[in-house]
């Protein structure tokens, strides 16, 4: 199945043969359309892009790069190839076949889920929205705006299995995700994360770092569900999403290599000289880490609950790689929890939102000890470190208790007075506010970050990326 690109709106669900739906996404379509000119990239709608478009689903080659304006990006409908015999693989109809439609009792679970999952992706846009304007390179420019389009994809993915099996419902519901707007004070979106602003570069990356990352563990355990084409969805998206964390970590990386940079050249570590040569101090990124992280944790829900549960039991949402465990089924199994009060032992089924967070801080650690070997490199002590999963958390049964990073209890006193500490605060983001000069002379890097290793897709890194029409 290729993906058709004479059709009004591209996919490979051969949507040509469904009349009914193929007009009610043409109706969505100029919707979409003008939510982007609207709350998409500001004021880029002319620049020439290197993006790539997808052209295949497969694992080689299926993207083509080139210069595209962003409103003429070909936002499609994209799965991945079906897996022949696939079955259900975790839970009470473990080894059933697979579903292709929505089982009328799961369908509320489903729409939820869906909803939710397709809220974040125009959200993330929204959060961007004026980034462009202060970026650090061409190539930096170039990479967000690749990341800007394709969460609009990603919000197409969503409203094609909303429309497709959800009837008016769906239909609805494809309505309402281009009505709620990330931080908006009515209609806001539907998780916090999503709601926080980026107004920066060192968020933008830190985002892309921690929150798709987040984004990844939630395709992945969507992709084990056994409602086949929510499967074929996120397993094709999670192509797409390694870029996205790819600019993180990469950026992130670029970052702390040039504070080295400049603390080698004046021989301290100390933030302020950091901070007056135009780099950003290795504190202030650890406070922006502890910000970003502790809210993209806050994502995966509660620690215990009977919702989770409730998804793994009935095949709706397994763990990510379900392949990697002995166990599919956990009825008996149980979990060791650490709460407040101490050690509990629950219900695995009920600690699955747990299961994958502990996940996901594995592989955000890869990142962290990545960076600290550049610190190590360098000569310098200062070491980077994740938050403890009790630290600064709004969600679950930590919510609210005081501790440090390090996720020992403290005072409410201690806690309020050493806050500035551990969280950026307003003079944080001020200073980091004020080194974002836009920089767009092909080649050329703003002072508080360093070049990349390499271009895109084997070009050089002084590629005009981005071509500006003033
Ligand atoms: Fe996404
Ligand atoms: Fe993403």
């Amino acid at each position: 199945m290729s993906i058709d690109y004479s059709e009004r709106i591209p996919n490979n669900v051969n949507l040509a043969n469904d009349r009914a739906l193929q007009r009610a996404l043409e109706h969505w379509q100029p919707r979409f359309q003008d939510w982007w000119r609207e709350m998409g990239p500001s004021d880029f709608a002319a620049a020439d892009v290197y993006l790539r478009t997808a052209t295949g689903v497969d694992a080689q080659g299926w993207a083509t790069y080139g210069a595209v304006k962003m409103p003429d990006y070909r936002w499609g409908i994209f799965l991945a190839e079906p897996v022949p015999g696939r079955t259900i693989g975790f839970g009470d109809n473990l080894g059933q076949p697979v579903w292709q439609q929505v089982p009328g009792e799961l369908r509320s679970q489903f729409r939820r889920i869906i909803v939710t999952q397709g809220d974040t992706e125009p959200a993330s846009v929204e959060q961007q929205h004026l980034l462009g304007h202060t970026c650090p390179s061409l190539y930096d420019l170039r990479n967000l705006f690749q990341v800007n389009v394709e969460e609009g994809r990603h919000l197409w993915a969503m409203v094609y299995l909303l429309h497709a099996y959800f009837g008016r419902d769906g239909r609805e519901e494809a309505e309402e995700l281009l009505t709620r707007h990330s931080g908006d004070v009515d209609k806001p979106r539907i998780l916090g994360t999503f709601n926080e602003p980026i107004n920066d570069w060192l968020s933008f990356f830190m985002f892309t770092y921690f929150t798709d990352r987040d984004g990844k563990f939630q395709l992945k355990s969507l992709a084990e569900s056994g409602f086949d084409p929510l499967s074929r969805t996120c397993r094709f998206m999670l192509t797409e999403e390694a870029h996205h964390m790819f600019v993180g970590e990469t950026g992130l990386g670029r970052v702390v290599k040039r504070t080295l940079e400049v603390m080698k050249e004046l021989g301290t570590d100390d933030p302020q000289v950091v901070r007056a040569h135009g780099a950003i101090d290795l504190h202030t990124i650890q406070r922006y880490m502890n910000f970003w992280f502790t809210s993209s944790m806050d994502l995966f829900g509660s620690e215990v609950s009977s919702n989770a549960a409730g998804s793994f039991a009935n095949g709706v949402k397994g763990r990510p790689d379900e392949g990697q465990y002995q166990d599919h089924i956990c009825a008996e199994a149980t979990y060791e929890l650490e709460t407040p009060q101490g050690k509990e032992s629950v219900s695995l089924r009920n600690a699955m939102n747990e299961v994958m967070r502990a996940s996901y801080i594995k592989d955000c650690e890869i990142g962290v000890k990545r960076w600290n070997m550049q610190i190590q490199r360098a000569g310098f002590d200062f070491r980077l470190a994740l938050p403890s999963s009790r630290f600064g958390r709004s969600i679950g049964v930590w919510a609210g208790v005081p501790t440090s990073p390090a996720g020992d209890g403290i005072g409410p006193e201690e806690h309020a007075m050493r806050l500035p500490e551990w969280m950026p605060g307003e003079s944080d983001r001020a200073y980091v506010r004020s080194v974002m000069q836009r920089v767009v002379e092909p080649g050329k890097m703003a002072g508080w970050i360093a070049p990349p290793d390499r271009g895109i897709n084997n070009l050089a890194v002084d590629y005009e990326y981005v071509r500006l029409r003033e």
